[in-house]
Formats: structure tokens, C-alpha cells, sequence
């Protein structure tokens, strides 16, 4: 029987007929449920939660795989169809580990990354140092200097400072450096709509105003090859009309660079969205492609230029949806809440679990949505209006603001989280000193950590004082 919605719940929530439902699009695709039991990458989430312990960050190996080679093919196939080429870059922020950037490779993918340390977790993995583009609005000299003794494909330009510095380098180490030039287009996007104003009050890149200067800055020092512009306008997006905007303005610009000597590429960055709740309707990623590569080529038609290569720097909307959060339920509270001044009243449901913002910040840092279900077992109880929320000492600490779970959920039921396989293990943190959960890649039937979770002894291992007490005592 349908109960009534829960005036607590957000507009954009549907309650759902069968709380146990799996939403197409929020979950991997090889997730299932079997006997009531939410299946991953041929793996049941109660074995993984005997197995690994919860929480768990869980990697469907093949979703990962498959993605990456889907992603790469739309966008190489729209812009062979407009007779040009693309590139794709995985960007390792979203969820970078050695395997994982094996996956990128195997799939044909290059790599970003965006510090000294990303670049050491690519170096580990073997990538090809060709295939890595070098991030960062603030580069270290050791870190450029790293990068160029690598030979690293190309590193991303993000101020007039950092030319002198990378051709320094070069000359250090006697080689060329591929460079591009990281450009302020004034679009910025997000989700839905996008803003296009003359000047973007953000630090990354230089404007489009000063972008000759500064190219031709490049192009007077020997030890850099000028690759072309770059310019990333935000994440999460929807929508082609931001990127399209963008590449329109980044155009003319690139058309004015012809003028004294090559661009061979474009490079329009990443952003693409997902779906973290069934209100989320991105756009599929060969219509973007599609939309993008025919904006490109008909804006290049009209200012009578060839058609660069395009670059694309995704991560969310390769590694997102392939990945899940296992977390166990420890207590249950009913809260009565007033949500009008003349005291009405409702109830919100909260489910605590093992876990949290630690694990995943993003709740409490964009106060993104995500949803939930039971993992362990499907049942006929009726939806109830829930808020997951973790064990750390902060109220903010929500892992799902708002969904619908099966009203009978109770402590010990294992709870999946949908779609954090991008900056969730990347943004994690040892708050409370809560250990960051293992990592577990699935697949056929396999599961094998692939990161391993953080222990009291990782967690102690940094305390100075600690190390001293241990000496002592050895
Ligand atoms: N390229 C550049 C230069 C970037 O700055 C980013 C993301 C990307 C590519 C990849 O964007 P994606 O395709 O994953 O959207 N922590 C935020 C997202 C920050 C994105 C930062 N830059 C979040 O959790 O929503």
C-alpha cells in the first residue's frame, strides 16, 4: 500500500514503488540483484562485506574498462566523422591507483595528472611517459623539473611564470618540451546551465586577452613546442552548450595564433556529468562528443582554419558510475522534525554507518546527492524517507542526504552507495582518525584489493612522538 510522501523528501525525489529497485544508470552494469542480494562485477556485496570488511570502496573492473574504451571511441568516431581527431586523457584525479591507470592505458586512454604525486602513481603503473599530460596551476620547480627529465608528452602551461621555468628545465636537460597553454574562456559550468562572462574570477589559466603575449613568449624559447590552448570550464556538466561556447572563444584565439606558426591541437578539458540519483539526466557521452566535434568544425569552417586535433581530459564520467560504497548500518533513529511554522511535523529516518565524510566528502563539500540501497537482501517493507549519515563528530557528516530505503532497514543490513568511484577515495581523509577504506576491484567473479586500507598502525606510523616511544621501548 502506498504510503504517503514524506514532505521532508527534496522535490527532485521520487518515492520509489519498490525501495529494493536499481535504478539503470546509477549502478555499474553488471550489478544486479540475485536472491535479494546486490551482485558487483559477479561478487555479492555480503561476501565482499566478509571478505574486506566494511566500509569498502568496490571497483567494477569491467564497468572501468569499458567505459574508458566507450568514452575514447565517441569522441575519436565524432571527430573522424568531421574529418579530424581527438584525444582522450583519463584525469587520475577522479580515482587514480596503479591499476587503474593500467586500465586507462590498456583501454587507449592517456593520463592526467595533476601533482607530483599523481605523477608517481603513473610512473609506478609503467605509463608510457609520452602519454602523461602534466597538470597544475602551481607547479613545483622539482615537480616541472621531474616531469621534464621523464619527457613527459606534454605539460599544461597555467601562467607566464611557469613558461620560464619549463624552458628552463628543457634547457637543463637539453630536450624540447611539448607544451599547451591553459586559457580562462570566461565559461563556467555546471550540471544544467552555464555562465559565460568576459573574465572568470578563478586562478587557473591565463585570459584569453593575454594569450598572444604569452604564446609568443613560448614560441621564442627554444626548448618548448607550442601544442596549442587548453581550457577546462567545470565539472558535472550535462550538457555541449558550455563546452561549445567555450571551444567558439577558445577558436578565435587559435585562429589569431595561426597567424605566426602552428596549432596543431585544441584541448577542451573534461567535465562531463553522471548520474548520481534517478533525477540526474546527462547527456549520453557520443551525443556531447557528437555535438562538440560538429561545433568545433563548423566554428573552424567559418573562420577558414583547419581543424585541430581535440583533446579531452574525462574522469567522473569514466570512473564514476564503476564504482560502489559498502557500508554497514549501526543505529537507527526516528527524528521528528518541524518543517513548517505552524508545527507540522515529519518524520526523517537517519541510518548511521561505519563510515562517512571520511570516506566520502563530497556531501558535505557540495552538498552533492547520492542514493542508496540495502545490499544484502531485498524485502516487501514499504520506502522510507532516509538520511545515511557517518560516525564522525560533525552534523554535516551525510553520506546521502535524502532517499528511500525499505522502512523495515536495521542495524547490521549492509548498505550500498551508488555511483563514488570519482572523488570519493581521492578526496578521502583521516578525520576522527578513521582509517581510509581498502579498495577492491570486481571482476567475473573476482575480487582483489587493489589499494589497501588504512590500519591503526598506518594511522599512528606518522606520530613523531609515537616513533620515538617505539625506539624506546625496542
Ligand atoms: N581537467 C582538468 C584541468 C580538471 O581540473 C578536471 C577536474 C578534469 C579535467 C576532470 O573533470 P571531470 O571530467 O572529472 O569532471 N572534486 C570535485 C570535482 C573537481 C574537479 C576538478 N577538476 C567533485 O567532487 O565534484
Amino acid at each position: 500500500m502506498a504510503t504517503p510522501a514524506n514532505p521532508l523528501a527534496p522535490d527532485w525525489l521520487r518515492e520509489p514503488a519498490d525501495a529494493n529497485e536499481l535504478h539503470p544508470g546509477l549502478w555499474s552494469r553488471t550489478v544486479d540483484r540475485i536472491d535479494g542480494r546486490l551482485v558487483v562485477g559477479g561478487v555479492s556485496a555480503d561476501d565482499l562485506a566478509a571478505r574486506f570488511g566494511t566500509p569498502l570502496y568496490v571497483v567494477d573492473e569491467t564497468e572501468a574498462r569499458q567505459r574508458a574504451a566507450e568514452v575514447r571511441a565517441a569522441f575519436a568516431d565524432a571527430f573522424a566523422r568531421v574529418g579530424s581527431n581527438a584525444k582522450v586523457y583519463y584525469a587520475g584525479k577522479a580515482f587514480l591507483s596503479i591499476e587503474i591507470a593500467r586500465w586507462m592505458v590498456d583501454a587507449g586512454l592517456n593520463i592526467d595528472v595533476c601533482s607530483g604525486g599523481e605523477l608517481a602513481v603513473a610512473v609506478a603503473a609503467d605509463v608510457d611517459p609520452a602519454r602523461i599530460g602534466f597538470h597544475g596551476n602551481n607547479k613545483s620547480l622539482a615537480e616541472i623539473d621531474r616531469a621534464v627529465a621523464l619527457e613527459v608528452g606534454t605539460i599544461i602551461l597555467d601562467s607566464v611564470q611557469e613558461i620560464e621555468r619549463v624552458a628552463e628545465a628543457a634547457a637543463r636537460h637539453g630536450r624540447t618540451q611539448r607544451v599547451r597553454l591553459r586559457v580562462n574562456s570566461g565559461v563556467h559550468a555546471h550540471t544544467h546551465a552555464f555562465l559565460a562572462t568576459a573574465h572568470e574570477d578563478q586562478k587557473f589559466g591565463i585570459t584569453l586577452t593575454d594569450t598572444p603575449a604569452a604564446v609568443a613568449r613560448i614560441r621564442e624559447l627554444d626548448g618548448l613546442d607550442f601544442l596549442g590552448l587548453h581550457c577546462h570550464i567545470g565539472s558535472q556538466i550535462f550538457g555541449a552548450d558550455g563546452f561549445a561556447e567555450s571551444a567558439a572563444r577558445l577558436l578565435s584565439v587559435h585562429k589569431q595564433l595561426l597567424d605566426d606558426g602552428p596549432v596543431p591541437e585544441l584541448n577542451l578539458g573534461g567535465g562531463f556529468g553522471i548520474a548520481y540519483t534517478a533525477a540526474d539526466d546527462p547527456s549520453p557521452i557520443d551525443e556531447l562528443a557528437t555535438r562538440i566535434a560538429e561545433t568545433v568544425a563548423s566554428g573552424c569552417a567559418e573562420l577558414g582554419i583547419p581543424i585541430p586535433v581535440v583533446a579531452f581530459e574525462p574522469g567522473r564520467s569514466i570512473i564514476g558510475t564503476a564504482g560502489l560504497t559498502l557500508y554497514t548500518v549501526g543505529t537507527t533513529k526516528d527524528v521528528t522534525v518541524s518543517y513548517q511554522d505552524d508545527g507540522e511535523t515529519a518524520v526523517r529516518r537517519y541510518v548511521s554507518v561505519d563510515g562517512g565524510m571520511s570516506d566520502n566528502a563530497r556531501p558535505a563539500l557540495y552538498g552533492a546527492d547520492y542514493s542508496v540501497r540495502i545490499a544484502n537482501r531485498a524485502t516487501d517493507a514499504a520506502p522510507a524517507l532516509v538520511r545515511v549519515a557517518g560516525k564522525h563528530c560533525e552534523s554535516g557528516d551525510i553520506v546521502v542526504d535524502a532517499d528511500y530505503l525499505p522502512n523495515d532497514v536495521a542495524p547490521g543490513d549492509l548498505l550500498a552507495v551508488a555511483a563514488t568511484g570519482a572523488y570519493c577515495w581521492s578526496l578521502s581523509s583521516n578525520y576522527n582518525y578513521v582509517g581510509r577504506p581498502a579498495v577492491v576491484a570486481v571482476r567475473d567473479g573476482e575480487a582483489r584489493v587493489i589499494v589497501r586500507g588504512e590500519t591503526e598502525a598506518d594511522l599512528l606510523a606518522r606520530d613523531a612522538a609515537y616513533a620515538v616511544n617505539k625506539e624506546d621501548i625496542a
